[in-house]
C-alpha cells in the first residue's frame, strides 16, 4: 500500500508506527515511488548525532528541478504552476503554467551558465515576491549552483554580511520593490552592500518598477535582454543525494547569522511529502502561501514543496493591508484558493480590523488554513477558525524551524481532531522528546520540557556554512544524542503538542527570528551608548516586541533622549533592518548583572513584562541598586 497520501486518522498512526519502527525502510518507499533518480541510492540512511553527520540516499544521483518540472510536463504542462499576484490590485494576475516555468528556468539557467556560474557556486538572491524569484532559485537548482536567498527587508549591512560568509559569486536583485503604496529602491541597498565586496562578478536585475538606477558598466545586467536570447532548454545537473541545495540564513542567539545548509535529495522527499498531507492537497486545489520566499517557509511551501507535487501555488507580491485590509480575502475570493497558509502575526493584524473587511468576500473555497511562525494564541486561534475557516475547515497548526527544512509537529487536516493554540502531533517520522535541565528525558503525559528530536528525519540542515563546529554546538551539545531545537514545549494528558516558545535569546517579532547579540552590537555602536540589552515583551499583533535597556556613557548628561531613540533605531534599521526596531528604549543607570559580569536577562524580561513582583532571587547581583532604578523609570 502506498504511504504517500494519509487520509485517516488511523492510518496516521500505522503510518507513523511503520515510519519511526524501520524509517529507512518507510523513506526508501516514499522516496522510491514518487520521485525520479537519475540513479538510486546505495544507502538510505546512515547518521551519528555525534560528529553530528546525517545522510539520506547516499549515492543517488538527480536534480530537483526534473522532480518540480519536467516530470509534470506530459500531464500538467498546461496546468498552473505559479499564479502571482501582483501588489497592485489593478494589475493583472500571472498564471504561469508548468510548461511556461520550465521555459522560463531553463532559459534562466542557461543566463547564469553564461555568467559563469558553475555547480556548487553560491548565488545570492535578493528579489522582491516576483515570479523571478522563484524562477532563480530553480535556475541555480538546474544547474546546481547554491542559492542564497536573502529576504529583501533586510538591509545594505545585513545583506553584504550574507554574502560574504558564503562567498557568492553573483547577486541577482531587481531595480526595486512594491510594497503597498511604497517603492523600495533594492538596487540602492545592493549597491551600497557591494561596496565593500568588489568580488562579486556580475548583478542581474530583474526589472520592475522601472525606476533611475545606477548599472555598473561589467558588472550589472539588467535580466530581459540576456533571458531574451537565451535557450529555453537546459539540462539539469547530476546533483548526488547530499549536494547542497542551498543556504538560508537565521539568527542565532549570539553572533553572526546562521547559513544553514539544506542537501538535495532528502529535503526533496520531506518537503514534498508533508506538502502533500499537511495541506491534503488535491490537483485542482490553489494553495496559498502568504509567507515570504526569503524564509524557510518559502522555500520548502511555496517552491519546492507544491511544485513536486505538480500543486498552484500563489506567490502573492503585496501586504495584507494594501490597498485596504480585505486583500488577503480578495485573493481568495479571486483565485478560489482552497489551502492558505500564513502567520499568526497576520491573523491578529487583520482581526483587530475587525469581521467588516472578511465579511464582503466568498471565502467558500478553502478548505484548510495553516498557520506558522510562533504560537498561536487561542483568541486568534478562534478568530480564525469562525471567521476565514467558518468552522469548516481544520487548522494546522505546524511548528517547524529553517534548520528542519520541512513541517515537524502538525495535525493531519481531517484526520487529527486539532485543539487551539497546540501543533498537536509529530509528523511522519519524527520523534520528538521533551528532555528536563539536567538532561533526561520526561516521560509521560501532561508534562513539559525543552524540545528534542531522537532521530534524523530527511530534512534536517547538514551543517552551518562554513562552521560545522557552531552547528554541532548549537544543535548538538546540548543533549547527548539529540537535535535540540531551542524551543519549549507541553505534552498533554493524550499527548499533543503545544509549543511554548524559545528558551533561548531569540525573540520572534513578527514572525520573524530575532537574535538579541546583533540588535545590541547595532545599538553599542552608537558614540553616546556604553552597553545596552533587548529583551521581548508580549504585543497584541507582533506577538513579541523588543524592549531595549540602554545604558549611556557619562551617563548621557544633556542628551536629547527622543533624539537618541530615533538615532538607535536608525542605526538597528541600517545595520539589520526596519523588522528589528525597538518598540520600547529606556535609558538606564546600568544592568543588572550577576558577580561574573553576565547581564541578568531574566530580570530585564520580568520589567519589560510588567511582572516585577516576579523577579525572584536578585541577591546574587552584583548591582542590585539598578534593579529598584529601571522599575522606577520603566516606559
Ligand atoms: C517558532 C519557521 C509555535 C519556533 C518555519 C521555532 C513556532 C521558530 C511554530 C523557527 C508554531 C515556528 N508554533 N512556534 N506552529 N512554528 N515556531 O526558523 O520558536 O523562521 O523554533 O522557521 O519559530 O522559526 P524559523
Amino acid at each position: 500500500m502506498s504511504n504517500y497520501h494519509i487520509k485517516q486518522f488511523e492510518e496516521y498512526f500505522q503510518v507513523y508506527r511503520k515510519s519511526v519502527r524501520n524509517p529507512e525502510q518507510f523513506w526508501e518507499e516514499i522516496a522510491e515511488e514518487h520521485f525520479v533518480w537519475r540513479k538510486k541510492w546505495d544507502n538510505v540512511l546512515s547518521w551519528d548525532f555525534k560528529k553530528p553527520e546525517v545522510k539520506w540516499f547516499e549515492g543517488a544521483k538527480l536534480n530537483i528541478t526534473e522532480n518540480c518540472l519536467d516530470r509534470h510536463l506530459p500531464t500538467r504542462g498546461d496546468k498552473t504552476a505559479i499564479l502571482f499576484e501582483p501588489n497592485n490590485p489593478n494589475e493583472d494576475a500571472e498564471h504561469i503554467t508548468y510548461k511556461q516555468l520550465y521555459a522560463r528556468v531553463c532559459k534562466f539557467a542557461n543566463v547564469l551558465k553564461e555568467k559563469g556560474i558553475q555547480k556548487g557556486d553560491r548565488v545570492c538572491i535578493y528579489l522582491p515576491m516576483i515570479p523571478e524569484l522563484a524562477i532563480s532559485i530553480l535556475a541555480c537548482a538546474r544547474i546546481g549552483a547554491v542559492h542564497s536567498v536573502v529576504f529583501a527587508g533586510f538591509s545594505a549591512t545585513a545583506l553584504s554580511s550574507r554574502i560574504n560568509d558564503c562567498d557568492a559569486k553573483m547577486v541577482i536583485t531587481s531595480d526595486g520593490s512594491y510594497r503597498g503604496p511604497k517603492t523600495i529602491d533594492l538596487k540602492g541597498i545592493v549597491d551600497e552592500a557591494l561596496n565593500d565586496i568588489p568580488g562579486i562578478q556580475s548583478v542581474l536585475v530583474a526589472k520592475r518598477i522601472n525606476s533611475n538606477i545606477n548599472m555598473k558598466a561589467g558588472r550589472d545586467y539588467w535580466l530581459d535582454p540576456l533571458l531574451e536570447e537565451a535557450y529555453s532548454d537546459c539540462n539539469a545537473e547530476l546533483m548526488d543525494a547530499e549536494d547542497p541545495l542551498f543556504i538560508l540564513y537565521t539568527s542565532g542567539s549570539t553572533g553572526k547569522p546562521k547559513g544553514m545548509v539544506h542537501s538535495s535529495a532528502g529535503y526533496m522527499v520531506y518537503t514534498a511529502y508533508t506538502f502533500k498531507n499537511v495541506f491534503q492537497y488535491r490537483d485542482n486545489d490553489v494553495y496559498w502561501c502568504t509567507a515570504d520566499i526569503g524564509w524557510i517557509t518559502g522555500h520548502s511551501y511555496i517552491v519546492y514543496g507544491p511544485l513536486a507535487n505538480g500543486a498552484t501555488t500563489v506567490m502573492f507580491e503585496g501586504v495584507p493591508s494594501y490597498p485596504d485590509f480585505g486583500r488577503f480575502w480578495d485573493i481568495v475570493e479571486k483565485h478560489k484558493v482552497t489551502q492558505f497558509y500564513t502567520a499568526p502575526t497576520a491573523i491578529r493584524a487583520l482581526a483587530k480590523q475587525g469581521t467588516e473587511h472578511v465579511e464582503k468576500y466568498d471565502l467558500s473555497s478553502l478548505k484548510v488554513l495553516g498557520t506558522v511562525g510562533e504560537p498561536i494564541n487561542e483568541e486568534a486561534w478562534h478568530w480564525y477558525d469562525e471567521n476565514i475557516g467558518k468552522k469548516k475547515s481544520p487548522i494546522v497548526d505546524t511548528w517547524w524551524q529553517t534548520e528542519t527544512g520541512g513541517i515537524m509537529i502538525t495535525p493531519i487536516p481531517f484526520s487529527t481532531p486539532t485543539k487551539p493554540t497546540y501543533a498537536t502531533l509529530p509528523f511522519i517520522g519524527i520523534q520528538p522528546a521533551l528532555m528536563d535541565e539536567s538532561g533526561n528525558e520526561i516521560n509521560g503525559n501532561q508534562v513539559e520540557g525543552r524540545l528534542c528530536i531522537k532521530f534524523p528525519w530527511p530534512s534536517i540542515a547538514r551543517t552551518i556554512w562554513g562552521n560545522h563546529q557552531r552547528y554541532k554546538d548549537t544543535y548538538f551539545s546540548a543533549y547527548d544524542n539529540m537535535y535540540f531545537t531551542g524551543d519549549g514545549a507541553l505534552r498533554d494528558e493524550v499527548g499533543y503538542y503545544r509549543i511554548t516558545g524559545r528558551v533561548d535569546d531569540v525573540i520572534i517579532v513578527s514572525g520573524h527570528n530575532l537574535g538579541t547579540a546583533p540588535i545590541e552590537d547595532a545599538i553599542n555602536e552608537h558614540p553616546a551608548v556604553a552597553e545596552s540589552a533587548i529583551v521581548g515583551f508580549p504585543h497584541d499583533v507582533k506577538g513579541n516586541a523588543l524592549y531595549g535597556y540602554v545604558t549611556l556613557k557619562d551617563s548621557g548628561e544633556g542628551r536629547n533622549h527622543d533624539n537618541l531613540r530615533k538615532e538607535i533605531n536608525q542605526l538597528i534599521t541600517d545595520r539589520i533592518g526596519p523588522i528589528a526596531k525597538l518598540d520600547k528604549i529606556q535609558f538606564t543607570v546600568g544592568l543588572p548583572k550577576t558577580r561574573s559580569g553576565k547581564i541578568m536577562r531574566r530580570i530585564l524580561r520580568k520589567i519589560a513584562c510588567n511582572e516585577t513582583d516576579q523577579l525572584g532571587d536578585t541577591s546574587t547581583l552584583l548591582n542590585p541598586e539598578v534593579v529598584d532604578d529601571i522599575i522606577k523609570n520603566v516606559v
